[in-house]
């Protein structure tokens, strides 16, 4: 038996009622913000992701679907939606335009990870990306949404948050942990050996215990900031504090993708195991000028929808529309005409097989119907069809002409 691949997996009827529910959720919530739809072609060319996720890390370096197509094209499956949005961006000259832009999107990414428990080789994100505005406020805009649309969805996270800093202060940042680094001699993994030349920043979140043991003593970018990254920190601190939104300091919090500056930030949640983040974001103002877009600053979060998936408190399901089925034979012919009345306003589903009415009530039970409506002989004699309200318990009988007229 053919099997799907490892780490991706399908979304059958029941666990679909949840990820609708989260999108729809997700969409009003990011529509009420002033974002719009965008789409995006899940295959790009591989250079997009080089150039934005960075070489240096995981995502690129170890993770990407990428191959040759039949035209000799060098191409992968997104690890991730932002790249794709702010090519989409640059390659129709909104940049140009000026002004904000705001986009959401969700779909499909795909990491070739070692796959386990809320990890997957094909997953799910909802993200959103805001162009032209380098406002802080627009940072904690982010930080609201998801905590809007996590609270709509009665889930509980923990924020985490840091800053990156700029061009301005990460340069001297960076030799400062250099040299901190140098210091440890060979104490550190492999990994970070590499990381030192490549992207230094990214052996604070080395998962190797004897190097988190040595880079507790690491110089603290947030201890290096320059004057507007640090201003832009302590206000957006103060517009969550203002609005309620706890979080904690994680200085070593420096995000998986290179793009990143100033604000980054993770939620995270204690009650799904060991992958832990629901969703992650940041600024990141220098991108759009290195994928050959006019210089303009970005911000934006993704959220990890299978993550989400087992958290979400559902509300209750409603009893809703139509179950509609005969008693005889003869009957069903009417009971089809009857349900294409039905289906013009609300859901109706037909029963075939002819039943007896105690096996139709069961029936409209299963499919979670509000009403229960049949057609027997007597019904048929009377041009008319039988209805049971399943909430209010009532019965009636109804001339066909008058159903659903
Ligand atoms: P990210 O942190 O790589 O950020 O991914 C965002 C979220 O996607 C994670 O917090 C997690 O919930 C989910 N996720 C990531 N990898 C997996 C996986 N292998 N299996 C299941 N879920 C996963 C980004 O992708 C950025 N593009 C976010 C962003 C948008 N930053 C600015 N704009």
């Amino acid at each position: 038996m053919i099997q799907s691949l490892r780490g991706m997996n399908d979304i059958l009827a029941d666990d679909y009622e949840r990820f609708e529910y989260f999108l729809t959720t997700a969409s009003t919530i990011a529509k009420r913000y002033g974002f719009h739809y965008i789409e995006t072609p899940l295959l790009e060319e591989t250079a997009l992701f080089k150039r934005s996720v960075g070489e240096s890390s995981d995502i690129v370096g170890k993770e990407m679907y990428q191959f040759t197509d039949k035209g000799e094209n060098d191409v992968c499956l997104r690890p991730e939606g932002t790249a794709g949005v702010v090519r989409a961006f640059v390659q129709h000259k909104l940049d140009k335009k000026g002004g904000i832009h705001r986009f959401y999107y969700h779909g499909p990414m795909f990491r070739y990870e070692r796959p386990q428990k809320g990890r997957l080789r094909e997953f799910h994100q909802f993200g959103v990306e805001s162009f032209g505005v380098a406002s802080v406020y627009e940072d904690a805009l982010m930080i609201m949404m998801i905590s809007d649309i996590l609270k709509a969805l009665g889930i509980g996270y923990r924020l985490k948050l840091n800053s990156l800093g700029d061009q301005h202060c990460m340069p001297a940042y960076r030799e400062k942990l250099v040299s901190f680094i140098e210091s440890c001699g060979d104490a550190i993994c492999g990994d970070c050996v590499r990381r030192k030349s490549t992207n230094p920043i990214r052996v604070l979140d080395c998962k190797n215990e004897t190097c988190q043991s040595l880079y507790v003593n690491a110089p603290k970018l947030i201890d290096n900031l320059c004057g507007e990254c640090q201003n832009d920190f302590d206000t957006l601190k103060q517009i969550l504090d203002n609005h309620a939104i706890a979080y904690e300091i994680d200085t070593n919090l420096v995000r998986g993708l290179d793009y990143y500056s100033k604000t980054a930030f993770e939620f995270v949640s204690d009650n799904i195991g060991s992958q832990s983040a629901i969703a992650g974001g940041g600024r990141y103002d220098r991108l759009i000028e290195f994928l050959d877009g006019k210089p303009t600053p970005a911000v934006g979060f993704a959220l990890g929808i299978e993550r989400l998936m087992e958290l979400i408190v559902m509300p209750e399901a409603q009893r809703e529309g139509y179950y509609l089925g005969a008693l005889d034979p003869e009957a069903i012919q009417s009971v089809l005409l009857a349900a294409e009345k039905v289906r013009r306003s609300t859901k109706g589903v037909v029963e075939y097989e002819p039943r007896s009415l105690k096996a139709h009530l069961k029936g409209a039970d299963r499919v979670n119907a509000r009403y229960c409506a049949v057609i027997g002989e007597n019904e048929l004699t009377q041009n008319s069809i039988w209805v049971k309200d399943l909430v209010e318990k009532t019965e009636s009988l109804i001339p066909l002409s008058d159903f659903f007229a």
